[in-house]
């Protein structure tokens, strides 16, 4: 079965870290939000498991920075931002139930957010949050399973999947000014909606369905008439401290 790791909110996430002006974040309707999250991923066939929320550690319900899980093994990350290094060790703790650990060592920095996998690919998000002894090293794990790596700068959002998204296979959903998108020249490219750019994140479920966000809704709207099936989730608290749909899980595939 298809399980997906979440990890639920603690009331110090309203000091989450964020790239601007701090928000004011309700922590009672972030966790509404991440039920209803969960919901979605449990009725679409996924075994949910959900790590125990860190008080010292905000950002925490954005599991997907701290790991990396390929084919036969999984890579634990460490994280661009100092604070959130604590983070890593709990998730590993569950995902080496299931397949062995590589983990990112100093000086390299990854996060989970800047791996967008496409077939035996994995673009890699060069940020303010990874760094290239972090890509490196994710690619000598890589490569032991057949996948190699290609570097992407990021410009002008915090991870490589705030601006690139898969939809498909063959397909992705870019927003053309955080980056290179020749990098993407062999795949269709779906340019994310003007002023939607930093709103629309999508998460691909192993179904092919897609979760994108109520904050984006001409994106929504321009999916579907590419005809996608799509599941729409509020996730703006999540949003509001630079959180995408993809960030809240790491999904395993069966
Ligand atoms: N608040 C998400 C992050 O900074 O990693």
């Amino acid at each position: 079965m298809a399980f997906a790791l979440v990890r639920s909110v603690p009331e110090s996430f309203v000091d989450a870290l964020v790239m601007g002006e701090r928000p004011a974040i309700d922590v009672d309707r972030a966790r509404t939000q991440h039920a209803e999250y969960r919901q979605v991923l449990e009725r679409e066939g996924y075994e949910v498991r959900v790590v125990a929320a860190d008080e010292t550690h905000p950002d925490c319900p954005f599991i997907e920075d701290t790991a990396v899980v390929l084919d036969t093994l999984a890579v634990a990350t460490r994280p661009g931002a100092a604070a959130r290094r604590g983070e890593v060790a709990a998730v590993a703790a569950e995902l080496e139930r299931l397949k062995p650990i590589r983990i990112i060592e100093a000086p390299g920095t990854l996060d989970g957010g800047d791996v967008l996998r496409m077939g035996d690919t994995l673009y890699v998000g060069r940020s303010t949050r990874t760094n290239d002894a972090g890509i490196e090293q994710l690619a000598e794990f890589a490569a032991t399973d057949g996948l190699r790596v290609i570097a992407v700068p990021v410009r002008g959002v915090l991870h490589l999947k705030s601006a690139v998204a898969q939809l498909d296979e063959a397909t992705v959903l870019v927003a053309p000014r955080c980056v290179d998108m020749d990098l993407f020249s062999g795949y269709g490219i779906i340019e994310k909606v003007s002023g939607e750019e930093h709103l629309a994140s999508v998460l691909r479920l192993g179904s092919g369905r897609l979760v994108t966000t109520t904050t984006a809704p001409r994106t929504r709207q321009l999916l579907q008439e590419h005809g996608y099936a799509i599941d729409v989730v509020d996730s703006s608290e999540f949003q509001a401290v630079d959180g995408g749909v993809t960030c809240l899980s790491i999904l395993v595939e069966d």
